[in-house]
């Protein structure tokens, strides 16, 4: 059989010959050819130690769980589930420039002064420059230890001998395995690299964090093995352009996945937002028509923004659809069960939509406010100001309830807010002074609120 030498830059697969599009992951123009892998030869074939299995009623009388450590930057800790779990391995990814050393320089800071031994390796920046870096951040007197270095060997080798609580890798793409022949940054390399240091992570009981960059199209750049491997995974995301930035985790062995936690970027470093309704709706001006408030729910929390919809003529013979911090797949649901259901044609005309502040939204419990924004941008009439929309739409145009009802009210109830639209079928607004309207299908709500 021939050897395989090529291989996808996003998930790892190995080809025997070069194709344009990976058939394991379906990206497209990730294949290359790469130089082959030589690891070093096994040492030994049966490990000197014997393994031990415990019954799961012995470890749960004799071993109570290691308590976590928490920085005290309230939006970090919950989005790792209320703390960082000791052994755990932590990805963290974002576009260059996001700003997560930023960040995890700020909590290796935090650790360390609630007495978290934390050591920051750079592979990125010379030890100069991260305390250039930390004087800028009003840390330099943080007992935070600094290393610049990329030998993964020799990281290894100096973590054994520190034994620090907490180490972060900034960033995984730097990092070079000696028994991998490839170059720092390729999927092998960063592939062996996340796996020694997740592997000693759990035997070592120091917690690992490692930031990995994300290529264009959002994924972390070469290997999503990187996220198989690691217990917890989280974004770093915003818009260039805004200074708001949100932690997500997207997966978390010791926490709820989809939680954020959100930061305003500062001359100073990243700021806690404790309220990010108030950050989101801070930019809203009067009500116009296009503009909606969502009453949405992110992990834990409840979370309010603004939709903003521009509906206009078009030029093209194939009219613009495009979508900033929502799925453009969902949008043209959201057309076509308009058009189709309510005869509302989008035929001829441009669609833009915008989640204002740089939040990204996957929730479906937002159809209802996108299409309430479209309609009132295509028929250029505003909602009340004092309103906020949430439901799932379905294909056959039936509303659906949303899920956590009473939060989404009370975070409405808390920022003024004193109507709400809702799918009927849900639970009402008990508990709260909100005005609760309930269309029970699309054509209803279209008729109620967008009639002639
Ligand atoms: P950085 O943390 O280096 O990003 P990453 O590690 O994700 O590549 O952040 C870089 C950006 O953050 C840079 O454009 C400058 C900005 N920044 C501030 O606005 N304020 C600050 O206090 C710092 C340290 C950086
Ligand atoms: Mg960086």
């Amino acid at each position: 059989m021939a050897k395989p030498s090529f291989s996808c830059s996003a998930c790892g697969a190995s080809f025997t010959k070069w194709s344009g599009r990976c058939e394991d992951c379906g990206e497209w123009n990730t294949i290359g050819q790469y130089a082959g892998l030589s690891v070093g030869p096994a040492k030994t074939s049966l490990g000197a130690k014997r393994g031990r299995a415990v019954t799961l009623t012995d470890l749960a009388s004799d071993e109570t769980p290691p308590p976590r450590a928490c920085s005290g930057i309230d939006e970090l800790d919950r989005v790792l589930g209320g703390g960082l779990v000791p052994a755990s391995a932590i990805l963290v990814g974002g576009d260059p420039g996001i700003g997560k050393s930023t960040l995890l320089l700020q909590a290796a800071a935090a650790f360390a002064r609630k007495g978290l031994k934390t050591l920051y390796v750079s592979g990125e920046e010379a030890s100069a420059q991260v305390r250039m870096r930390a004087r800028r951040l009003g840390l330099a007197d943080a007992p935070v230890q600094l290393a610049a270095e990329t030998n993964l060997r020799d990281i290894l080798t100096t973590l054994e001998a520190e034994k620090p609580g907490l180490v972060i890798i900034d960033s995984i793409q730097t990092m070079w395995a000696d028994n991998v022949d490839s170059a720092p940054g390729s999927v092998s390399q960063v592939r062996a690299s996340a796996h020694e240091l997740t592997t000693f992570a759990k035997r070592t009981g120091i917690s690992v964090i490692m930031v990995g960059h994300v290529t264009k199209d959002g994924q972390i750049a070469g290997p999503r093995v990187v996220e198989h491997m690691v217990d917890t995974v989280l974004y770093f995301e915003g818009e260039r352009g805004h200074q708001f930035r949100i932690l997500r985790s997207v997966k978390n062995r010791f926490g709820a996945a989809d939680e954020i936690g959100v930061f305003e970027m500062t001359g100073a470093g990243l700021a806690e937002v404790t309220n990010p309704s108030a950050l989101f709706l801070s930019e809203r001006g009067t009500p116009s028509p296009g503009s909606v408030v969502f009453a949405g729910i992110e992990g834990t929390r409840p979370v309010l923004v603004e939709l903003q919809a521009l509906v206009a003529p078009s030029p093209h013979s194939q009219p613009r659809r495009t979508v900033v911090g929502w799925d453009g797949g969902r949008l043209a649901m959201i057309l076509a069960v308009l058009e189709a259901r309510c005869g509302i044609p989008f035929a001829g005309l441009d669609v833009y939509l915008n989640v204002a502040g740089g939040l990204k939204i996957s929730e479906p419990a937002a159809d209802l406010a996108v299409a309430a924004a479209l309609l009132s941008a295509r028929e250029d009439q505003a909602l009340p100001a004092d309103t906020v929309v949430f439901g799932e739409i379905s294909l056959s145009g039936a509303l659906r309830p949303a899920s956590q009802t009473e939060n989404r009210l009370k975070e409405a109830q808390k920022l003024g807010f004193t109507s709400a639209i809702a799918p009927a079928g849900g639970k009402t607004a008990a508990g709260t002074d909100i005005a609760l309207k309930r269309p029970s299908d699309l054509v209803g709500f279209v008729g109620e609120f967008f009639g002639a």
